[in-house]
């Protein structure tokens, strides 16, 4: 009986560092590495967006809001989840560092990591079948510089998005504006959204 509850209290435990579970804690997660403010966007999360990293080796890293994940490990590229009552999409997913080249001096920011639409929930996983504007880019922060914040956002996707001419698969992915964009775009805002910490490499 009471190994039985010490065990369930364990895989929840395991699931709590495993994955974003409380929509709650991500928003406070987002408030108190000072995301919303830093990325002019309001963060009222409707539903969690789960970040999963393949590895070379071994189970995928399913990100949490906040998690610190090896560098080596982030190569990407992910793959996307959304758990809440979003609807069928479609949903335009963006990732960026709103740290570079550091957190203190971020005058190459916003990096735009990964900017893709056209993407439906199907059971809660992800599916896009087009191109993304932006591939995903591994995170690279240069040597010395503090960790960034990598920020990943699902937006429901609007008519106009498919007609924005701000960016496309040409134009730098610095000095990229989240909130420039979608409201650009018409994507009002984000549903769902978690980020990680990423330092460089010990040897850079
Ligand atoms: C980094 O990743 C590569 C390829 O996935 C792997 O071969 C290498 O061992 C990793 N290095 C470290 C230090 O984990
Ligand atoms: C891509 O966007 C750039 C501006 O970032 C613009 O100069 C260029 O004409 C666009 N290319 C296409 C094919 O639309
Ligand atoms: C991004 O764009 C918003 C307008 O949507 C603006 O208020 C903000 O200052 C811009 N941020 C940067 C870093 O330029």
């Amino acid at each position: 009986m009471h190994f039985f509850r010490l065990a369930s209290v364990f895989s929840l435990a395991l699931v709590a560092v495993a994955q974003d579970i409380s929509i709650r804690a991500v928003k406070r997660a987002f408030n108190a590495a000072n995301i919303p403010n830093d990325l002019d966007i309001v963060f009222r999360p409707t539903a969690l967006l789960e970040v999963s990293l393949p590895q070379a080796a071994g189970a995928p890293i399913t990100l949490h809001a906040g998690i610190q994940v090896p560098r080596n490990d982030t190569a990407g590229p992910p793959v996307f989840r959304v758990v809440g009552d979003v609807g069928h999409g479609p949903f335009v997913v963006a990732t960026v560092d709103p740290d570079a080249p550091t957190p203190q001096a971020p005058t190459e920011a916003q990096i735009r990591h990964f900017l893709g639409g056209n993407f439906f929930n199907e059971g809660g996983r992800l599916v896009n079948s087009t191109p993304a504007i932006s591939e995903f880019l591994q995170p690279t922060p240069p040597a010395g510089s503090d960790a960034h914040r990598y920020i990943f956002l699902l937006f429901d996707q609007s008519p106009q998005f498919a007609h924005q001419t701000l960016v496309n698969a040409t134009t730098s992915i610095a000095l990229f504006n989240i909130s420039q964009f979608a409201s650009a775009a018409d994507l009002g805002n984000p549903l769902a959204g978690t980020f990680m910490l990423v330092a460089p490499e010990p040897d850079a």
